[in-house]
């Protein structure tokens, strides 16, 4: 036999060697869930080992990941009931908790990239990602919240604004009003292709964020759809996206392939809330091993063409690899 591929394959320096795809703590975005301060850190009942962070606890978390090397943090706002209305006005309200941890978080650790939320179903009492009339959700009219969302989260400090709403056209409105406002450093990590998923349960859960009536199928894509996505990502890199994200992860990673072939700006992929869930719940049962599960989805991210990867799993994984766990 003159060809043995195993020859390869039979040591681990040699299989390192031409390890086609390595996981660096740079390339993970890691989701971070914030409440006001007067509330208690709380586990998220679906997300074991993710929590609902006062301010203290978040700047406790960021310290102890910035120490493992992640460094850039995607922080989301768990809003209370009573804040909440038709038109997310406390998303940019001078009052807002969000927009005071981040200038708090960027003042303490000037180095941490911080990137934000853009959409408006953690502030919205029909918890839809735009703004609801007679059962139908606006578009254009939910771009002027998009947008005044942006600026203030630019005003506190935001490095990435991170539109996860479907709406289109937020884009180019997004990247207007930044600019308008002094902030054309500013980047937009565009949520690009994101597909009405199963898959968000647990992040809606994290929130008390999930839709009052009806599903996000009229904004968000149908996971049927491959061609839609390149639809999609021509026109957010066209109106200036300087990310292109591909969500959920796992299902769709012949969609992350696509946009990798196909655009000359880094790609981002969320490996999301029930992806994170199900691996958890299945290492709970002893039915996985799970780190050597978790790192084998996080390589299948990035060998399909992720740059980035938003994770769950980032600290976590980082502190695998500082104690050689891999
Ligand atoms: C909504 C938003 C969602 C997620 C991020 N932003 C859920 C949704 O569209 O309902 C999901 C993230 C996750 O599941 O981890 N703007």
């Amino acid at each position: 036999m003159l060809r043995r591929p195993r020859r390869n394959r039979k040591n681990d320096v040699i299989r390192a060697q031409h390890r086609e795809t390595n996981i660096h703590t740079d390339h993970l975005i890691y989701p971070l869930f914030v409440v006001d301060g007067n509330q208690e850190r709380s586990e998220v009942k679906s997300l074991p080992g993710q929590f609902r962070l006062p301010l203290n606890d978040l700047l406790k978390e960021v310290e102890s990941c910035m120490e493992l090397g992640v460094r850039c943090f995607d922080l989301f706002p768990a809003v209370d009931e009573s804040l909440k209305d038709a038109d997310a006005t406390y998303s940019y309200h001078d009052d807002n908790f969000y927009l005071h941890y981040i200038r708090a978080l960027k003042e303490r650790f000037p180095e941490a990239v911080v990137m934000t939320d853009v959409a408006m179903d953690p502030y919205s009492s029909d918890g839809h990602d735009g703004v609801v009339k007679d059962g139908k959700i606006l578009n254009d009219p939910t771009l002027e919240v998009l947008g005044k969302m942006s600026v203030a989260q630019a005003q506190a400090g935001a490095d990435i604004i991170g539109p996860s709403d479907m709406m289109d056209g937020r884009v180019e409105h997004i990247r207007m009003v930044l600019d308008d406002a002094g902030f054309s450093d500013v980047s937009i990590m565009s949520y690009t292709a994101k597909y009405a998923s199963a898959y968000y349960g647990p992040f809606r859960d994290a929130l008390d964020s999930a839709p009052k009536f009806g599903d996000k199928k009229t904004y968000q894509m149908d996971p049927a759809n491959q061609g839609e996505a390149l639809l999609e990502a021509e026109i957010d890199y066209a109106e200036g996206a300087d990310y292109l994200m591909v969500k959920p992860a796992l299902c769709y990673l012949d969609v992350i392939h696509l946009l990798k072939e196909n655009f000359p700006v880094p790609i981002a992929a969320y490996n999301v809330s029930g992806e994170y869930a199900m691996l958890k719940a299945a290492a709970a049962n002893g039915w996985i091993d799970y780190e050597w599960a978790m790192r084998e989805m996080l390589l299948s991210i990035k060998r399909a063409g992720a740059d980035v990867i938003l994770t769950y799993f980032a600290k976590e994984f980082a502190q695998m690899q500082k104690d050689g766990r891999l």
